[in-house]
């Protein structure tokens, strides 16, 4: 249901991104959050401010000394679990910070990135393949999960005869109904992170213990940890843009096609379908010292949550911000962050979202939403995805 300005400019003043109403449609929200104030208190969740534009977002972004990462458990909010230690490199702040990811750079390469791409198109390929001989299915649990988690498979150069298992065990940790299973598949996941680092077993996990910078270097545990959170910070939210993508496609078919008769546009539709559905809405930080952004006062302690979806709307950078144009050029948006925590994996997103659009246009001849069978939401605000995606497609 769409809302009133009366509703929206209500919902603004009180902000819940996890309302469910909320996570299928923000853009009022935030358009009205926009005009009220760079910087919207909410109560909710023990209370946090949520910078909405982007050029207030930009600099609390960069601004790490006053906005810090390194509290445990404040990048998400409400706090997702308790933990002993950081999750690395999330939740530290630089020098350390970027000595780490100095460290982590190796795997992050445009060259190796591309060095993939030929097995993502085969793997994407293959999923595409199965869905168009049966003329239809679920495009998240058949198409975009699958595809997101066997790229980072491939990314981390697990054994292909592993694949199998990785796949199960990362989809017992997502499931909500089985809390004992996936206690189980955690606990198998990590002990075989540690079992491939110490064999160092696959170029990615050898080129992180090799990498060095002025005389420091990644211990085993420390490869195995990374191994973990990009689990963490690449699963969802590849499947989730891919997942709106797809729908957008089915959806706008003249869009589809237009993309399917010049592939040429490809480069710029990535980035603006990553605009347009910004799916990690917020992370949040810790204000180390009273402060004013944009006349909102905030204090030493509180939570500020950086708005990349709010940002990625703003009307005063993006010319109608809440229409798709896959041709958008300038398009600096923020999908991925900003400032010193910037996505790492963002050449890995843009190559599986790259690689779908090509495959989508060779291949399929018709896309459409199964009629009567909505779309289902997976219910948080803080990546915002699509439980299930049922669609009828062609060759
Ligand atoms: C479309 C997909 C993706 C989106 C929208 C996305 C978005 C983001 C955002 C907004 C941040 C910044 C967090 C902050 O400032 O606190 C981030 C950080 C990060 N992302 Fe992604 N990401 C995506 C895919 C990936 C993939 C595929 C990987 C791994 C291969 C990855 C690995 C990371 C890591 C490790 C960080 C932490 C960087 C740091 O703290 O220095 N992401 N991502």
């Amino acid at each position: 249901m769409a809302w009133t300005e009366r509703e929206a400019r209500e919902r603004a003043a009180d902000l819940d991104h996890h309302d469910p109403r909320f996570v299928v449609d923000p853009w009022p929200v935030y358009a009205e959050a926009r005009r009220a104030c760079p910087a919207v208190r909410s109560e909710r969740y023990g209370g946090f401010w949520l910078i909405t534009r982007y050029e207030e977002l930009r600099a609390s972004a960069k601004d790490w000394r006053t906005f810090t990462s390194s509290v445990p458990n404040v990048t998400a909010i409400p706090s997702s679990h308790a933990r002993e230690e950081p999750d690395l490199p999330i939740e530290i702040d630089p020098p350390l910070h970027t000595r780490y990811r100095q460290l982590v750079a190796p795997v992050f390469t445009r060259h190796y990135v591309a060095s993939l791409k030929p097995r993502v198109r085969e793997l994407a390929g293959g999923l595409l393949d199965r869905i168009l001989e049966v003329g239809g299915g679920d495009l998240v649990s058949g198409f975009s999960t699958p595809l997101s988690v066997g790229t980072l498979a491939l990314f981390m150069d697990l054994p292909d005869e592993d694949h199998g298992r990785w796949a199960s065990w990362v989809r017992r940790m997502y499931d909500p109904r089985d809390q004992e299973g996936a206690r189980a598949s955690t606990r198998e996941y990590f002990a075989y992170c540690d079992e491939l680092v110490a064999a160092r077993r696959g170029e990615f996990v050898r080129m992180l213990l090799a990498a060095e910078v002025e005389g420091s270097r990644l211990t085993e545990q420390d490869v195995a940890r990374f191994m973990r959170v990009l689990l963490i910070a690449g699963h969802e939210t590849t499947a989730a843009s891919m997942s709106h993508a797809l729908r957008y496609l089915a959806e706008n078919p003249d869009e589809r096609r237009r993309l399917r008769d010049d592939p040429g546009l490809i480069p710029t539709a990535v980035e603006e379908l990553l605009r347009y559905f910004s799916v990690v809405t917020l992370q949040a930080r810790n204000a180390t010292r009273d402060v004013v952004v944009g006349g909102a006062e905030i204090a030493q302690g509180d939570v500020v949550a950086l708005g990349f979806a709010a940002a990625n709307h703003d009307e005063t950078v993006f010319p109608e911000p809440d229409r798709c144009v896959l041709e958008r050029t300038p398009n600096r948006h923020v999908a991925f962050g900003y400032g010193p925590h910037v996505c790492l994996g963002a050449h890995v997103a843009r190559l599986e979202l790259a690689v779908m659009l090509e495959l989508v246009g060779e291949r399929v001849s018709e896309l459409a939403l199964v009629p009567g069978e909505e779309p289902t939401w997976n219910g948080t605000g803080s990546v915002r995805g699509l439980a299930s995606l049922p669609v009828l497609i062609r060759r």
